[in-house]
């Protein structure tokens, strides 16, 4: 390798040494609440597939179905010839779900949030965003080029003082996530929608970890909230509760036809596969129809919590299926998981840039489907680890 190349190395080194250097795991098994990686049977803390859906034989049987009467592939992008009609039902779907006039594919969440906020926002706008939203947000926001301000996190005061520095701008969007990825706490959603309302912003929401598990009928944070008409673009992920892939926006008849015009992530790239699509409209009526698993998996989740708090955990604001363990140093959160993994349990360190500097934890998550039993003997472990390695 000439020289061109050594920074490679050198970075590479410099992770390992920070012990923020990344592998992938190998899974041997099909998704569920115990999974074979790396050639052992472990319970599996650390997956979205909070509703466990993910290896549902109603939804693989669909996705069957439609790899037979459409094929392995979109073969184009959906302006081309790649939008077949299990996408307009999925569409139409979707937005009888949101209760909502219209509603848009994207091929992942990070398309979706990558092709709306640049298509909203440009040259001349301001996008105020929780300190904490996600990468695909952050990265949505640097490409649209429009000024980024960050609040800090789920602070409303901080939130208020940036709108009111911004009157001069074309055009203002606050970008929150509902439930936050890696803290599981909630957005104070009814009083950003004040604070929207009162300065003339636009509010855009990520409810990427809330679809299908917060709300009467799991259309996500904002319905929980009652705030559903305030929110002005609406987007969540069909890669977590639901068990696919892909991501939807929600909104006004006008906004999806601006969207299906402008947003460049879901222009130039090839429609997903008809065995996905399929796949995903058995997933949204199951979602629907299924109120028992979010039940369960908050009634889960919060018992669960709160033992965990008992034990000596800290928990952060956790309110929902996602539980962090806050530990502090990358190394010790990777020593507490490989110890864990001893254990059989899966739970995969979170470190910077994931999260802030010295805020490395372990991002335990409830699925609706996990046994009680697996659960209790899973706190026994963390808390009996935990005492080893001084955390607690
Ligand atoms: C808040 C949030 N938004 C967007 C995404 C991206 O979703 P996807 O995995 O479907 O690309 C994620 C996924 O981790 C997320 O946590």
């Amino acid at each position: 390798m000439g020289d061109c190349w050594s920074f490679l190395g050198k970075e590479l080194q410099e992770l390992k040494e920070k012990r923020l250097f990344r592998e992938f795991n190998t899974v041997q098994s099909p998704p569920g609440e115990w999974v074979t990686v790396n050639g052992n049977k472990v319970l599996n803390l650390c997956s979205n597939n909070y509703l466990g859906l993910a290896g549902d034989p109603r939804i693989k049987e669909a996705a069957i179905k439609a790899i037979k009467e459409y094929g392995f592939g979109a073969t184009a992008s959906r302006l081309v010839v790649g939008n077949y009609e299990l996408y307009d039902r999925l569409e139409k779907a979707i937005a009888g779900f949101k209760g909502t006039e219209a509603a848009l594919v994207f091929n992942s969440g990070y398309a979706a949030n990558l092709g709306v906020i640049p298509a909203l926002v440009g040259r001349g706008d301001v996008v105020i965003s929780d300190k904490y939203n996600h990468a695909s947000i952050i990265d949505a926001i640097v490409l649209s080029r429009a000024e980024h301000r960050r609040y800090k996190h789920r602070d409303l005061d901080s939130l208020e003082k940036i709108l009111k520095e911004c009157g001069s701008y074309r055009r203002k969007l606050i970008v929150t996530e509902t439930v936050f990825s890696m803290d599981g706490d909630l957005a104070p959603l009814r009083e950003i929608t004040e604070l929207k309302e009162k300065y003339g912003a636009l509010l855009m929401v990520d409810e990427a970890h809330a679809g299908g598990i917060f709300g009467s009928s799991g259309r996500g944070l904002a319905e929980a909230a009652g705030v559903s008409e305030a929110v002005d673009i609406n987007m969540g992920t069909f890669s977590k509760a639901f068990g696919g892939c892909g991501a939807y926006v929600t909104g006004s008849r006008s906004l999806i036809e601006y969207l299906r015009n402008k947003s460049r992530s879901l222009i130039y790239t090839t429609g997903l596969p008809p065995a996905v699509v399929g796949g995903l409209l058995e997933a949204v009526r199951i979602v629907r129809e299924e109120g028992w698993r979010r039940d369960t998996l908050l009634e889960k989740a919060a018992a669960f919590r709160i033992k965990l708090g008992q034990a000596g955990f800290n928990t952060l604001e956790s309110q929902c299926q996602i539980i962090p363990i806050l530990v502090g140093s990358a190394q010790q959160t990777l020593e507490f998981s490989r110890r864990l993994l001893e254990e059989k349990l899966l739970i995969t360190a979170i470190r910077p840039p994931t999260v802030p500097v010295n805020t490395a934890r372990l991002r335990i998550t409830v699925m609706a489907t996990h046994k009680n039993e697996d659960l209790e003997t899973a706190l026994e472990k963390l808390t009996y680890t935990a005492q080893k390695l001084g955390i607690i």
